[in-house]
This record gives C-alpha cells, sequence and structure tokens, in this order.
C-alpha cells in the first residue's frame, strides 16, 4: 500500500488527531462498488464489519462470520477505497483464543486484504492482545458497549452500561484500551451520558453508535442508514435513503417492461 502518495489519505495517526478539532464520519461498507461511492463522499472512516454476516450472508448473528469471508470482502473494500481508512473487522474466534492466532489473522487483514487497521471487540480483557498487535505495527480499534460477538453472553441484543458498576467497568475498559494503544474505540448501544464520561476522560477518539451525540464521531450500518435492510432497524438508526423501496420499485418497472416488450426499445439495440 503506497500512501505517501495520497495526502488526502487517511491514516490512524490522522483520525487519532480529529479528537477535539472536527466529527468523525464512519459507515461500515462491504463490496467494492459500493465503498467506491463512500469514498466518493468524503467519509474519513469506513468499517468492514462482521456486520456483513446479517446484511450480506444472511446469518442470524455475526458468529459463523469467518476470517476468509472477511478478508474477502475487506479485500474488495479496498479496492473500492482511496482515501477513506478502511478498517477490517476481526470476526469471533479469529482473536479470542489468545495472542498467536490475533496476529496471524490480525497479519491477513493487512496482507491480503490491504487493511488499515483491524477492529477487535472487548475491554481490559483485550489489553495484551492490542499491546502485541500495536508493537507488530497494525493500528488497533476497540469497540466496547454492546459487542454483539458477546450476545450469547449478554442475552442478546441489550443496552450496556446502565447499572453503575458495568459503566464504571465501560469506563476502565476505555482507558485501559486507551493506554494499550489503540487509536479509537466505538462505543455501542450505551446512555449518552456514559458515552460522554467516556469520552471526556480520554485523548483518543470515541466513534458512537446508539451512544447519543456526545461522542467524537458516528458510524452506522450502511444497510441501516440506505434503508436496505428490513428485518430489524434499531432505534438509533437514521435512514438518510430508503433503497430498498427504491430496488423493488426499479424491479418491477423493469419486469413489467420485459413483458409488455417495452425494453428492449430501438435505443437499447445494436
Ligand atoms: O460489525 C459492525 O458493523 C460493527 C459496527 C456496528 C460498529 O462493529
Amino acid at each position: 500500500m503506497v500512501t505517501m502518495s495520497r495526502p488526502k489519505k487517511w491514516t490512524a495517526r490522522k483520525i487519532a488527531a480529529l479528537k477535539g478539532k472536527e466529527k468523525i464520519a464512519a459507515i461500515t461498507a462491504y463490496d467494492y462498488a459500493t465503498a467506491r461511492f463512500v469514498d466518493a463522499s468524503g467519509m474519513h472512516l469506513v468499517l468492514v464489519g462482521d456486520s456483513l454476516g446479517m446484511t450480506m450472508l444472511g446469518y442470524q448473528s455475526t458468529l459463523p462470520v469467518t476470517v476468509d469471508e472477511m478478508i474477502h470482502h475487506t479485500a474488495a473494500v479496498v479496492r473500492g477505497t482511496e482515501n477513506a481508512l478502511v478498517v477490517g473487522d476481526m470476526p469471533f474466534m479469529s482473536y479470542q483464543p489468545g495472542i498467536d492466532l490475533t496476529m496471524i489473522n490480525a497479519g491477513r487483514f493487512l496482507q491480503e486484504a490491504g487493511a488499515d487497521a483491524v477492529k477487535i471487540e472487548g475491554g481490559q480483557e483485550r489489553v495484551e492482545l492490542v499491546e502485541a498487535l500495536v508493537k507488530a505495527a497494525i493500528p488497533v480499534m476497540g469497540h466496547i458497549g454492546l459487542t454483539p460477538q458477546s450476545i450469547k453472553d449478554f442475552g442478546g441484543f441489550k443496552v450496556q452500561g446502565r447499572t453503575n458498576e458495568e459503566a464504571e467497568r465501560l469506563v476502565a475498559d476505555a482507558k485501559a484500551l486507551e493506554q494499550a494503544g489503540v487509536f479509537a474505540i466505538v462505543l455501542e448501544a450505551i446512555p449518552p451520558a456514559l458515552a460522554q464520561r467516556i469520552t471526556d476522560s480520554l485523548s483518543i477518539p470515541t466513534v458512537g453508535i446508539g451512544a447519543g451525540p456526545n461522542c467524537d464521531g458516528q458510524i452506522l450500518v450502511i444497510n441501516d442508514l440506505l434503508g436496505m435492510y428490513d428485518e430489524f432497524t434499531p432505534k438509533f438508526v437514521k435512514q438518510y435513503a430508503q433503497l430498498g423501496e427504491e430496488m423493488k420499485r426499479a424491479f418491477a418497472e423493469y419486469i413489467r417492461d420485459v413483458q409488455d416488450g417495452t425494453f428492449p426499445s430501438n435505443e437499447h439495440c445494436y
């Protein structure tokens, strides 16, 4: 990856330096074509999230997603991206078993897929892994709060940090991750006041999803933002388009045109 000739390219360090200066706009993407549009919009950061298990592959959760699936999609997004920072999401069981496996899998994200950074879920229990990755010059994004790879433990998709004990643990998690060297932390589904407290206590940026307006940036799953996932829409999602409805309209019109012979007309023929 040659970045020296691309002055507009977002690096992990440049993203971290935005704290207090400019809000970070981040989104997920999973394929080349969409990544091109996202990158052209000026988005700071593209996460190839393991949410692709649900949005792209039709799984019920992120748990079945494999490293090979993530590498395949991350490489496609990298090919479609010039300036945004591309973060590859390390899937379930690609890092939980220990440092050796983590290093091999994180290395694949950078070497095979061309990602700029990786993201792992968890707090204080990940400090050793984050330190090892950072030592190997692999930029790491943290992710705490409602971490979807832990839904079996949480008992479902539940807001986190509502009790004092949980809130204190999340503050300690964020500080431990910062200390270990992450360049930013995703805060998912926690009360806005707690997100603000965590944000104010760190010198690195927080990127919220369902964590209120006081984070240093926001991230949304692209299918939610575009109205392309109709199975469940969380309360924190703002839909900026209804592309699912637009696709249904276009497909119906195409079927009608094919059946009544309107398509192809002379202008579409050689
Ligand atoms: O997988 C994903 O899309 C994520 C975001 C929700 C932060 O982890």
